[in-house]
């Protein structure tokens, strides 16, 4: 296990998944009701983009850094996140503290809603304790998150949503997570269910979109980010969130969210980003 979010933080991906996460959470808060969100892997919580980790190659610049010096009205739904962003840089002279899920999670919920965070590597998740301080509506699990989600859903709260969030690092990590997915919405099936994954050849990912589809699942959406044309297959060139029971309220925020942050990440031809309908009611 050498993955460490750290090298990655607020880069290109990172702002796609936090987005669509600030946006799923401010829909849930639309009704009164309780709800639990479970991060399956939930990194560090918080990240220091001054550290030589994140300085190696700075990856934020060419994700939040730049969303942070572009328009704001164009980003109208992305504020709660940005705000965010923005509150914990207050006082420091340059960007530097980048929140992960955990911390966008608990920023933005409720009194009544519960957070249930699971991360295996043990480093990361004494860290993650910290940055999430004494809580007591977040659960912090140390351990593997393919295992322990079928046992933490369905939530008492029967809503909620659902992100699964794995670093790509083993070979059939698409297998993992498009069989996790699958039995844990058997488990929540009125659960709003976000998964990410890479995207290096657009070709392979077709495959893991027809799985999903095959295993039944329904009202499923696909939201991509081209960075750049996939001419090189070895390299990150775009990434996806797969999203299941997307709320009616976040449609037309997700809808529009890869088309207005495409332009923004884009480093050259080929940047595009596109939403689709993978499977209706
Ligand atoms: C992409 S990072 C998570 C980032 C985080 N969700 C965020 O958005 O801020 C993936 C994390 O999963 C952890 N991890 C790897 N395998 C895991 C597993 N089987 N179960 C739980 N955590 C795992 C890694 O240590 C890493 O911290």
């Amino acid at each position: 296990m050498n993955y460490r979010h750290l090298f990655h933080a607020g880069n290109f991906a990172d702002v796609l998944k936090h987005g669509a996460l600030a946006i799923l959470i401010e829909a849930l808060k639309a009704k009164d009701k309780p709800f639990a969100l479970l991060d399956t892997h939930a990194g560090r919580g918080g990240y220091d983009l001054m550290s030589d980790e994140a300085q190696r190659s700075p990856e934020f610049r060419g994700g939040i850094a730049r969303l942070l010096a572009a328009d704001p009205t164009r980003l109208a739904s992305l504020k709660p996140y940005l705000d965010l962003v923005r509150r914990l840089n207050r006082d420091e002279p340059a960007l530097r503290h980048y929140p992960g899920s955990p911390l966008i999670a608990q920023a933005l919920m409720r009194d009544g809603d519960r957070l249930l965070l699971v991360e295996k590597h043990p480093e990361e998740a004494a860290a993650l304790r910290r940055a999430m301080g004494r809580d007591p509506r977040v659960h912090l699990h140390e351990g593997d998150g393919y295992e322990r989600i079928e046992a933490l859903l369905p939530p008492p709260e029967r809503r909620g949503l659902v992100l699964i969030d794995p670093p790509f690092e083993i070979r059939d990590e698409f297998d993992h997570f498009a069989r996790a997915l699958v039995r844990s919405h058997r488990r929540f099936p009125a659960g709003i269910f976000v998964g990410w994954y890479p995207i290096k050849a657009p070709q392979s990912i077709a495959a893991f979109h027809r799985a999903l589809k095959e295993a039944g699942l329904r009202r499923l959406v696909a939201l991509e980010v081209m960075i750049q044309a996939a001419r090189d297959p070895a390299r990150l060139n775009g990434n996806g969130l797969v999203i299941v029971n997307p709320p009616f309220a976040a449609r037309p925020a997700l809808e529009a969210l890869p088309r207005l942050l495409a332009p923004i990440l884009g480093v050259g031809p080929g940047a595009v980003g596109t939403f689709s309908e993978l499977v209706g009611e």
